[in-house]
Formats: C-alpha cells, sequence, structure tokens
C-alpha cells in the first residue's frame, strides 16, 4: 500500500552543502532500490521532507532517518494512504527555497510554524506546489 509520510526537523548547527550532498547520495541510491520517492527542502536550517512508498520500507526508513545526527528534533507532520505520488520521479528531489517562496505559497515564512495534524495539508500543498515548478530529468 502507497503511503505519504512528511516530517520538519532542524539541521545540526552549521551544516554544509557538503553534508546534504551526502545526504541526497545515500538517499537516492536507497530510494530508488526500494521505490521510495520524494522531496526534500531546506529553508532557515530546516528540513522539511516528503517521502513516499510502501508502508513498511517508509517506517524502516524513517526510524533510521530519525536517527541521523545530521538534524534535529523532527517532527512528524502528515502520514496517510494515498493514491498517488506527488514526486513519481524523483527518488528524493531536492529544493532551497526562501521564505518569501514559502509564505507566497501557505501564508507561513517557517516550517516550524507548520502542526502536526491540523496543518498537514498545508505542508503537502507546499510540495505541490514546489513540483509543478521542477521537471524531472
Ligand atoms: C534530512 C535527511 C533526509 C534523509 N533522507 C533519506 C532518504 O530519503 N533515504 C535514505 O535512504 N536516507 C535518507 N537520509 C539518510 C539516513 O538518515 C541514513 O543516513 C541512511 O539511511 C543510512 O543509514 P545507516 O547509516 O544507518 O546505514 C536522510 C538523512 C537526513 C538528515
Amino acid at each position: 500500500m502507497l503511503y505519504e509520510l512528511i516530517y520538519r526537523s532542524n539541521a545540526k548547527a552549521g551544516i554544509t552543502e557538503e553534508d546534504i550532498q551526502n545526504i541526497l547520495n545515500t538517499a537516492r541510491g536507497f530510494n530508488e532500490a526500494q521505490n521510495i520517492t520524494g522531496c526534500l527542502l531546506f529553508n532557515n536550517n530546516q528540513f522539511l521532507q516528503l517521502l513516499e512508498g510502501e508502508f513498511n520500507i517508509l517506517m524502516e526508513l524513517y526510524e533510521r532517518i530519525k536517527k541521523d545526527d545530521r538534524h534535529t528534533e523532527l517532527v512528524l507532520l502528515h502520514m496517510r494512504e494515498t493514491d498517488y505520488r506527488v514526486y513519481p520521479n524523483w527518488t528524493m528531489a531536492y529544493q532551497s527555497v526562501a521564505s518569501k517562496e514559502v509564505k507566497r505559497q501557505v501564508g507561513i515564512t517557517e516550517f516550524t510554524e507548520f502542526e502536526p495534524e491540523e496543518e498537514s495539508a498545508l505542508s503537502k500543498q507546499l510540495f505541490q506546489a514546489v513540483s509543478s515548478n521542477m521537471t524531472a530529468d
């Protein structure tokens, strides 16, 4: 069964472009092999990630991601069965987004303003908006 999961987290202090590139390299290898797709957004030293895939694989992956010391204070915002993927062609898309773009799309300026459940639809809306500007390579 296809599920989607969205969480937010705080990147470790002083995280570098190289750290993020390393995360993406690992992520894309595993995700490709396990049919996980999604998108990682970065703003103001915070991450927002959408992960899509088969329930058990997704849960195992999320447990692993939670233990990663390149970020802290993970908050699960959204976890739901779904019929379609927002990012069918991306093993892990990545975009650094400006606060004004986040504000323009969903009316908040920081990922920490997303709260679990009540605003989970809002976080998904942001991914949908971002994906419409992307072309798969
Ligand atoms: C923000 C963030 C997003 C990540 N996303 C993924 C991902 O989509 N897929 C993945 O396999 N690993 C991802 N990782 C890396 C995992 O946390 C972990 O390093 C990787 O699965 C290897 O696990 P291991 O070191 O226990 O073997 C992510 C890490 C961070 C910090």
